[in-house]
């Protein structure tokens, strides 16, 4: 067992790190506060390789294994989650689903200007009446020969409206129920595509979160992903995979906080001594560490099942239910350190620990990642 990361990745990792420290940092509070999508920063991100790490070199992705990745996004993470967001869901359910699946027509067309960051991708599958239950898909795209026709809602939508290319999940055959469902490649300005106003969030505020209205919108034929009917395995598929790149986010956002929390105890003094030096915040400080030293374990493990062709779906799960828990209790315990100053925007534990909570939430909620695992350890 070799737990030893290799210089490329310590390379990638201090890349991100300088990155998100130099570049993501100065603005991050502002852009929080005003909701403003990080576009500028988004497309550093693709000049740097952020946004297409795992994509082959052929189809203009960096080559990197998901282990690089996961590096990358808990540092990115660390910083502003609103950023990591948009590279999770570009990388991993947008880039790996049409790398993966798609034809060679539209890797050309689609996955290798997404792998290069010139633009991103959304991954359309959550409903106003489909989210844990993600089979149940009101939206449908009807059969006319060399085209489909597209109509329904989606719901929670990341890069909703900064995306140019979106893969949306829709039912064609009701009758088939899980069976019948497709996903499809669908280009933002296509006529009876309109895009909803950007959610007011708790958290991941910089995030430009949309419904989507698909009103007869003519997808054609070759825009389809796989077989007929491969739409549902499509998805779980995709997010398998998302589940490490959320996990990796929540083990950002952790440990962004705990390192705010333990600069903090060393400079705060309380009681003729500094806070580090109290009991009462050494135990918070052990509790935070171990926790985060047991989340970024689980996630690496998962990527590296997955960079070596084993089924990592258990693990990506396993990694996503904990990491985000970890994150939630962890973004807290670290407000708790800083005292009042936690408690106001000009302190980043405070951004931290809302943005937190989405990483519970979505790619499946820890309610779903407790199925998926049940049903694995149960052998259902
Ligand atoms: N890989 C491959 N196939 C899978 C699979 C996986 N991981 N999981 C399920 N399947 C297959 C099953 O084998 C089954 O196929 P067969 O009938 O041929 O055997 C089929 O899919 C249906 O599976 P289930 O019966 O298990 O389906 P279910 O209705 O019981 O649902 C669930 C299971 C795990 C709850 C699933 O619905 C789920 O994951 N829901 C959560 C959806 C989700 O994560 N949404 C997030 C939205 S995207 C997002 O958040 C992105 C963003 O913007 C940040």
């Amino acid at each position: 067992m070799n737990f030893e990361l290799t210089e490329e990745h310590l390379m990638i990792q201090q890349a991100a790190r300088d990155f998100a420290q130099n570049e993501l940092k100065p603005g991050v509070i502002e852009r929080d506060e005003h909701q403003k999508f990080p576009a500028e920063q988004v497309k550093k991100m693709g000049e740097l390789g952020f946004m297409g790490m795992m994509v082959s070199p052929e189809y203009g992705g960096g080559g990197m294994d998901t282990v690089s990745y996961v590096l990358a996004m808990e540092e990115i993470s660390k910083v502003d989650a609103s950023c990591s967001v948009a590279m999770s869901v570009n990388n991993s359910l947008v880039c790996w689903g049409l790398e993966t699946y798609g034809t060679e027509e539209q890797k050309r067309k689609y996955l290798v200007p997404l792998a290069k960051g010139e633009i991103i991708g959304a991954f359309c599958l959550s409903e106003p009446e489909a989210g844990s239950d993600a089979t149940s898909q009101h939206t449908t795209a009807i059969d006319h020969g060399d085209h489909y026709l597209l109509n329904g809602t989606k719901n929670w939508i990341t890069n909703g409206s900064s995306a140019s290319v979106y893969l949306v999940i829709a039912q064609t055959d009701v009758a088939k129920g899980h069976k019948g469902i497709n996903a499809f490649i669908v280009e933002k300005g296509w006529p009876g595509f309109t895009i909803g106003p950007k959610e007011n969030k708790m958290g991941i505020r910089g995030s430009d979160t949309h419904s989507l209205m698909f009103t007869d919108v003519k997808v054609p034929k070759e825009n389809r992903i796989g077989e007929d009917g491969f739409g549902f395995k499509f998805a779980m598929k995709t997010l398998t995979g998302g589940r490490i790149g959320i996990a990796a986010q929540a083990l950002g956002i952790a440990s962004g906080a705990y390192e705010l929390a333990l600069q903090y105890s060393k400079e705060r003094k309380a009681f003729g001594k500094t806070i580090s030096e109290h009991q009462a915040i050494q135990f918070k400080l052990a509790d935070m560490a171990t926790a985060i030293e047991a989340a970024r374990l689980m996630t690496l493990k998962s990527a590296w099942e997955k960079d070596n062709g084993l089924d990592y779906a258990l693990t990506s799960s396993m990694a996503k239910l904990f990491a985000s828990q970890a994150a939630m209790e962890i973004t807290v315990e670290a407000v708790q350190v800083h005292g009042g100053y936690g408690y106001v925007k000009e302190f980043h534990v405070e951004r931290l620990m809302r943005d937190a909570k989405i990483t519970q939430i979505y790619e499946g909620t820890s309610e779903v990642q407790k199925i998926v695992i049940s049903r694995s350890i149960l052998g259902k």
